[in-house]
């Protein structure tokens, strides 16, 4: 099929949700996909924050293909030395304190499980989130999200959520009490136009947290697995060496496959008792297979030091540039702030074959490609915006 062929097909029989780009993709590798028309495009969004390894990385395909020949599927009711592994490696990387893992299937599910086992930590009911969160789609992740657009498609909303403004500890104290159940918050906040808070934030957090019998939660579905340059946000100088009581992952978690998790503290797991959460999918070998090949491929590859490299490179390269305000973010989860509106500069990548993100921001655009992303690709963005014809370029100082 042709790219007509193809969008008129999917717009009769698929539901109208996301404003999709006028291409089809058929196959991806590393920070590139190939389309319909044969055309090749750079994916600095790497595949909506999922890719973190590259499209397809042969490791990743590998694990697949072999996993899928032994047994595609079994639930929690049964033991698997892969899944035993998986969660053995995912510990082994994160900060020391988280010492479990859950698995579930989207960033969605992982939060909402995360607010229930700080509910059932606690026998408390009240969430504080922040103003401009995204935590997901499904009720109680809607419920802390404070992004209007989305929080108001969840209505009527769960209750017992309440907000405090990102980055202000004054604010936080003024909603946290002896009722609150937990603190939900993305520490660098993608979606809201990657919006970042000091280290010292993190750590009036933890201790306000202390003193209240607060679960301090970190969504890292988009910061989390090597995105920033280090494993997790958690632990790292990024938040001041702050360890959360649980952690939420999925997207990059397997490069593509769906899989979402909860990394929690030994304080936190001992609430936890049998069938106090499940998932039927959570776990199960295709995705497990996914995770472990995506861990060890970020090692093998020396991904983590790369995400820095782009983001120093990237910083280098846009300074002074004309039109661009700032450059916010870390590693491979960048926001470009420009002076006005980001959409033409984004219409105009993607017509010279460049795949960047937008934000609720109108100014921030997002760049989260694969960690694997090379200066070489990095430039080819950089030689588009410093020469763009879409109101920013030249004239460096
Ligand atoms: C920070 C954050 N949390 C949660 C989610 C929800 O993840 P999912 O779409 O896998 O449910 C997203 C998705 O964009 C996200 O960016």
């Amino acid at each position: 099929m042709n790219f007509t062929e193809i969008k008129d097909l999917e717009d009769t029989f698929q539901l109208a949700t996301y404003k999709k780009m006028n291409i089809a993709v058929e196959r991806g590798r590393g920070s590139w996909v190939w389309t319909s028309e044969g055309d090749k495009y750079l994916d600095l969004y790497g595949g909506h924050a999922v890719c973190g390894t590259g499209h397809s990385h042969p490791r990743v395909v590998n694990a697949l293909k072999e996993q899928a020949e032994k047994v595609l599927f079994y639930s929690n009711l049964v033991y698997s030395d892969l899944r035993a592994r998986v969660a053995e490696k995912l510990v082994s990387v994160a900060p020391p304190s988280l010492t479990k893992a859950f698995f579930c299937n989207s960033g969605t599910e992982a939060n909402e499980n995360a607010m229930r086992i700080a509910r059932l930590a606690t026998g408390r009911q009240k969430v504080i989130s922040f103003s401009g969160s995204f935590h997901g789609r499904s009720a109680d992740s809607i419920s802390a999200t404070f992004l209007g657009k989305y929080r108001d498609l969840g209505k009527p909303n769960v209750p017992f959520h309440e907000m405090a403004e990102f980055g202000d500890i004054d604010s936080v104290r003024s909603v946290a009490d002896d009722s609150t159940a937990a603190i939900i918050l993305e520490p660098i906040q993608s979606m809201a136009g990657v919006r970042e808070a000091d280290p010292e934030f993190f750590n009036e957090l933890r201790l306000l947290c202390n003193d209240l019998g607060i679960v301090l939660i970190f969504d890292e579905v988009q910061t989390g697995v090597g995105r920033t340059g280090n494993w997790f946000f958690a632990g790292s100088d990024l938040a001041g060496g702050v360890e959360p009581d649980i952690v939420s992952l999925a997207k990059a978690l397997g490069s593509g496959v769906p899989v979402g998790a909860c990394l929690v503290n030994d304080k936190v797991s001992a609430a936890i008792k049998e069938n106090d959460l499940g998932t039927t999918f959570g776990g199960g070998m295709i995705a497990m297979a996914a995770v472990l090949a995506t861990l060890e491929a970020i090692e093998e590859d020396e991904m983590l030091s790369n995400a820095r490299k782009f983001e120093m490179y990237l910083r280098d390269s846009l300074s002074g540039v004309k039109g661009i305000n700032a450059i916010r973010g870390r590693g491979c989860l960048i926001g470009i702030e420009f002076a006005e509106s980001c959409g033409p500069v984004h219409a105009e990548l993607l017509q010279n074959k460049i795949i960047t993100g937008t934000s609720s921001d109108p100014k921030v655009m997002r760049l989260l490609p694969p960690l694997s992303v090379t200066i070489e690709e990095a430039d080819m963005l950089t030689a588009h915006l410093v020469n763009s014809s879409a109101g920013v370029g030249t004239a460096v100082q």
